[in-house]
């Protein structure tokens, strides 16, 4: 899988599909996050081209951020949307890894992001990859995690599943994504010491942006 072909691209992609909705799954915890406890590290998993790195880091000014990604071409866009809008990067770590196979250092991170990154994959990866990130965290750490879902009935289902027959047939001739549907991410968080704290949807239910607290 690699995104880097349609990294400067990505925008604009979002922006002719559901990329105001997609913005607003990304943000909406973002005041909720900011009258929480304090985010000395925050870990953002497949973050794409900035664009919850972008204003997480404004409203953050003093948080160390790491920011993985497998594909350097999305990692320069999103250093460079950082630096034309003069924030400071030297507490923002770029880093080109892949989380598949990826082991990171034990109660480093008290904020996980994974923001629409988990749909890449099948359910099998996601369980390899969430207690990799469990045990990254500390013990008192957050969990943000937006993504794709289809709601149980109704028009709303029916219009879910034709953007994501689209979506995964876009994504997976262009990025070769190996998934073909949504994996049950939120079933397997469940499982962990994480528990839900708030959770909103968007676009008509197709999206949802969920925040955990393991304290
Ligand atoms: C669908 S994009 C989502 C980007 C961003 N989080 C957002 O909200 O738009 C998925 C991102 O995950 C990255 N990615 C895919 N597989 C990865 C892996 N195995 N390890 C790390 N990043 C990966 C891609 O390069 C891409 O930037």
């Amino acid at each position: 899988m690699s995104y880097s072909s349609i990294a400067r691209f990505y925008k604009l992609i979002e922006s002719v599909t559901i990329g105001g909705s997609l913005l607003d799954a990304r943000l909406g915890h973002l005041q909720r996050l900011a009258e929480g406890p304090a985010i000395h590290h925050a870990l953002l998993v497949g973050e794409g081209n900035g664009s919850f790195l972008l204003p997480f880091a404004q409203q953050f000014p003093n948080t160390r951020i790491t920011v993985l990604d497998e594909s350097p071409a999305m990692l320069r866009v999103a250093q460079n949307r950082l630096e034309a809008a003069g924030i400071d990067t030297a507490r923002i770590a770029f880093w080109q890894v892949d989380m598949t196979t990826e082991q990171l250092p034990e109660d480093r991170y008290d904020l996980i992001v994974t923001l629409f990154f988990f749909d890449n994959f099948d359910a099998a990866t996601v369980r390899r990859v969430v207690p990799v990130l469990e045990r990254a965290s500390t013990a008192s750490a957050q969990w943000l995690l937006s993504d794709f879902q289809i709601p149980a009935s109704g028009w709303r289902r029916l219009r879910a599943r034709i953007w994501l027959i689209i979506l995964y047939a876009f994504f997976r001739c262009v990025a070769k994504i190996p998934a073909r549907t949504v994996p049950p991410v939120e079933a397997i968080l469940a499982a962990t010491s994480f528990k839900q704290v708030a959770r909103e949807t968007y676009s008509a239910e197709m999206l949802y942006s969920t925040l955990y607290g393991r304290a």
